[in-house]
């Protein structure tokens, strides 16, 4: 049986995850969210107290790491070794830590094949920064979601402010740009779009318009 495969590839709080989670479910596709992952991997070094740009280190981790990816009344919930890790992944801390792990090449390796067993046998959403460009470069529609930083790190401080967290508006827009430059500057797999990925720009619109917009090019494309 032939799978779809929807790619969403972009920079920090452009949408991709809201956006990718509500089109999974109008669509009953399942939703990879692959920056979990490296999240899961950068949580890790961090309780190693391995920082995430020492290669080596975080190397010699990754035989100690299981990761998995279970489904709890339809979202996504990663657990490490065991443990139920989606809370906790979602810091500010390991949002860098996630960012400098993801340069380490046998990081990526390490994840690859257990990104694309989702698309072999399912109907999958997969967001991250690569998607596109590497992990499912086959898929039926590649979508590169953008927002100018600013429109990013507004979304980013009220869903941070939302739970709770004690955040300035500034430390999320250079947290931001400090993540956007690592991302885009590493050797490998840096974030970038395909060549046949579809641009959508989300500066000026609310997430029910850019939600509509991706829905349609879906339906143009995959006539689903
Ligand atoms: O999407 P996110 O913010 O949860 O991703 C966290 C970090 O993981 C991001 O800064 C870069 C890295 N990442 C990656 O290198 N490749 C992906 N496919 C997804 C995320």
């Amino acid at each position: 049986m032939i799978h779809h495969a929807i790619a969403i590839d972009g920079p920090g709080g452009a949408g991709k995850s809201t956006i990718a989670k509500e089109l999974a479910k109008q669509l009953s596709f399942i939703y990879i969210d692959t920056g979990a992952m490296y999240r899961t991997i950068g949580l890790f070094a961090a309780r190693n107290r391995v920082s995430g740009k020492n290669v080596q280190g975080v190397i010699s981790l990754l035989p100690y790491i299981t990761l998995e990816i279970r489904f709890i009344d339809g979202a996504q919930h990663m657990f490490l070794n065991g443990e139920d890790v989606s809370d906790k992944i979602r810091t500010e801390e390991a949002s860098i830590y996630a960012s400098d792990v993801s340069a380490i090449p046998a990081v990526r390796t390490f994840l690859l094949e257990q990104q694309r067993a989702f698309a072999k046998s399912s109907n999958v959403i997969m967001d991250g920064r690569d998607i596109g460009t590497v992990v499912l470069p086959d898929a039926d529609l590649k979508i590169f979601l953008t927002a100018s930083s600013e429109a990013r790190a507004r979304r980013r401080f009220l869903e941070q402010k939302a739970k709770g967290l004690d955040v300035t508006y500034e430390e999320v827009l250079e947290a931001l740009k400090l993540r956007d430059r690592q991302d885009s500057s590493r050797e490998a797999a840096p974030l970038k779009a395909a060549d046949d990925a579809v641009i959508v720009d989300t500066t000026e619109w609310d997430l029910e318009t850019s939600i509509a917009m991706v829905r349609r090019l879906v339906k143009e494309r995959l006539d689903v």
